[in-house]
């Protein structure tokens, strides 16, 4: 077993080791609820006996609180690694986030709440921010619009639609609208770079893509529409060409126009009218493809299924912010719609439950470091949920900030991302929290598509750095190579034994990736049945709880988002001036884990080769191209010149080596 990608995780866990403090849940109405979901360990536990022991009852029971179209046959049909859950059901996620709401008499309530990052006033955007509510009966009229104007690019059930957007409203209207037809979205975080647009767009075979202008971050604008434009000029070369793009006016920046190609938004939707009916989907049709890192230098593309995916996020949501309808909550997610979390924590498992979500454009240190309590304050926020890596910041950033601001609705604070280290954990407890608010540290993946270990806030006493307990539905346990469950405080491979609603349902266009990579690796002892395999190592301690200890594949978690080292690896050897790469992770005391990459230059008296002295310009360039090739996260927090990478006698790179020496803990000779 390869060792868990060290860096802030090795201190952080023998500070776990030591971890002693405990802390109860509350009575309900302590934190302003009305009532727990789940109001204790005996009622958590005889539900999650249950939901493992019999799950077809379970979720047959939890699938009433969605509206089906039309009903399934089976709940659950599991020929490993094959499942379907809710057989021939018919379903559709956009009228269970919102056309039924409507029907049911909320249509005059709040859905979306929107505040965009403060900008300057030069850049002709309000100051202070703006701020829009969208309703139940909003969100219909759009999302059909947007369905509308898809079909009319072309856009039929089955085909994939990209959407590369800012945080606005109009990313949530847009993604609602390709689940109301049935066309599979694959959002690519506005992060991510023209090359990595490419990939997925290509990946995914999508002909039809959604951007902006631009959208603002820190007073300035990410040139969105530059980055899609020359997406598409490479993929039409590479013969991959896009048919449409549908471009929102954001910013209002100058941005290059195709009139073949291109459709503003605005015009689009004006163009059609708001009549599109939801349509009918299988259980089982893909809602959505979300591109993820692993171990080799391509992105995955994690498949998610309409009925259980929908049915997974809700539950998850529900019982570990506590979510109740009509009890003047509202629920913040930090995330970007980008990423997995934004999916099921800012719009699926959210919106199902009708209740108000907020979503917001902006850094969290601009224009000032209290900009995320001025928000609470104002908004009178109920439930956050954000990560390790922002709450390491707040504290680097003091104590007034939050201190400032009047927090008192809050009631339940979440994290999620990597693992949290004990201190951060009692800062959010203490500052953000005031002692009072119960901490879910949720552990999940792009692939399990929902919270699979995560405390339930009226049921569960925490413990800071351990996610607790697992979900209902969910199997999990450290198991060693054989698949053998280990002995408490045992380090092993956290695995999850039965199918759940949530999980992935392939990679796209890539079957021996799927089977090879989460199915093939272990199996339970006695039948052979594969077991799910996370990639991550943890601990159970005696009281069953969970310590995740991070990767223990080639990929790194920088400020709890995934990178594969060999993308950011393939990215130098791209730079004319670099022989070789190699990337691992580093201890980072706000990402977590930070990026260190070792590089060998071609010799500097090759020239013609792209020859380059190892110095200090070469470095900021090597940043710079990273960037350019990936994204901004993307850019090595560390860039060390060596003579050669240390090597076995069979030739693979020695990560291990390199990792201490990255962590400060040895040194190679031919280091600079
Ligand atoms: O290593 C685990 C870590 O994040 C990985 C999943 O990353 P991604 O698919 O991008 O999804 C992130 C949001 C769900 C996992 O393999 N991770 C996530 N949450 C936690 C965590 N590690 C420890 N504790 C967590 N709460």
């Amino acid at each position: 077993m390869s060792t868990p990608d060290q860096s802030h995780a090795s201190q952080a866990i023998d500070s776990m080791l030591q971890e002693s403090r405990r802390f109860d849940p509350r009575p309900a109405a302590e934190l302003g609820f009305a009532a727990w979901h789940v109001d204790g360990i005996e009622t958590y536990r005889e539900m999650h006996k249950r939901s493992v022991e019999d799950p077809e009852t379970f979720w047959a029971e939890q699938a009433k609180q969605l509206h089906w179209m039309g009903a399934y046959e089976k709940v659950l049909d599991w020929q490993p690694p094959d499942v379907k859950w809710f057989v021939n059901g018919r379903i559709n996620a956009c009228d269970n986030c919102v056309d039924r709401h409507v029907r049911d008499g909320h249509g005059d309530k709040v859905a979306l709440v929107w505040e965009s990052e403060p900008v300057k006033d030069d850049a002709k955007t309000p100051e202070p921010a703006e701020i829009r509510s969208l309703t139940y009966r909003d969100l219909q009229r759009e999302t059909a619009r947007c369905a509308n104007a898809l079909k009319k690019l072309g856009v039929r059930k089955g085909n994939v639609v990209t959407i590369y957007m800012p945080m606005t409203p109009e990313i949530v209207i847009a993604v609602l609208a390709c689940a109301r037809i049935g066309a599979p979205h694959s959002v690519i975080f506005g992060g991510f770079a023209p090359h990595a647009i490419v990939e997925r767009v290509t990946d995914a075979r999508s002909k039809v893509i959604i951007t902006a202008d631009g959208g603002y971050r820190r007073g300035e604008i990410v040139p969105l529409k530059k980055n899609v434009d020359e997406a598409c000029e490479t993929l039409e070369k590479n013969g991959n060409p896009v048919d449409a793009v549908q471009c929102l006016r954001r910013c209002g920046n100058q941005i290059g126009w195709k009139n073949s190609r291109d459709v503003w938004w605005h015009e689009a939707l004006d163009a059609v009218d708001d009549n599109c009916p939801c349509a009918p989907l299988d259980s089982e049709d893909m809602l959505f493809l979300l591109y993820t890192s692993g171990s080799t230098g391509k992105p995955k593309g994690i498949v998610h299924s309409t009925a259980g995916y929908l049915l997974y996020t809700a539950m998850t949501a529900k019982y570990t912010f506590n979510l109740r309808p009509d009890s003047k909550q509202l629920y913040w997610c930090t995330a970007d719609v980008g990423w997995i979390t934004g999916h099921s924590y800012i719009i699926y498992g959210v919106m199902a439950n009708r209740v108000p979500t907020l979503l917001y454009e902006g850094a969290p240190n601009h224009p000032r470091p209290d900009r995320f309590w001025e928000i609470i304050a104002r908004h009178r926020v109920t439930q956050l949920y954000t990560a390790p890596t922002a709450i390491r910041a707040f504290m680097k950033w003091g104590d007034e900030h939050p201190a400032k601001h009047d927090l008192s609705s809050l009631r339940i604070l979440g994290t999620v991302g990597e693992p949290i280290n004990p201190e951060a954990w009692m800062w959010y407890h203490n500052h953000i929290g005031h002692g009072k608010c119960p901490i879910v540290d949720t552990y999940w993946q792009t692939e399990t598509g929902g919270h699979v270990i995560t405390p339930l806030p009226g049921a569960i006493t925490t413990k800071p750095g351990s996610c607790t307990l697992p979900m209902f539905g969910i199997d999990a346990a450290v198991v060693n190579e054989e698949g053998h469950e280990l002995p408490a405080n045992q380090g092993g491979l956290l695995a999850i034994r039965k199918p759940w609603p949530g999980m992935l349902r392939g990679v796209f266009g890539d079957r021996d990736r799927f089977v090879k990579g989460y199915w093939s690796r272990l199996k339970d002892p006695r039948t052979g049945t594969p077991y799910y395999f996370s990639a991550d190592g943890a601990r159970r301690d005696s009281d069953g709880y969970f310590w995740v200890m991070g990767r223990v594949d080639d990929v790194i978690n920088v400020s709890g988002h995934r990178l594969g080292t060999m993308e950011v690896e393939s990215a130098l050897v791209s730079h004319p001036a670099i022989a070789e790469a190699a990337v691992v992770g580093m201890p980072h005391e706000i990402k977590g884990t930070g990026i260190c990459a070792f590089v060998t230059v071609k010799s500097a008296w090759s020239k013609q080769n792209g020859g380059r002295l190892p110095d200090d310009a070469l470095r900021k360039e090597l940043t710079a191209h990273v960037a350019k090739e990936i994204g901004p996260i993307a850019k090595p927090d560390s860039i060390r010149f060596a003579d050669g990478l240390p090597k076995t006698r069979s030739g693979k790179t020695m990560r291990r080596l390199l990792r201490d020496v990255a962590a400060g803990v040895e040194k190679i000779t031919q280091d600079t």
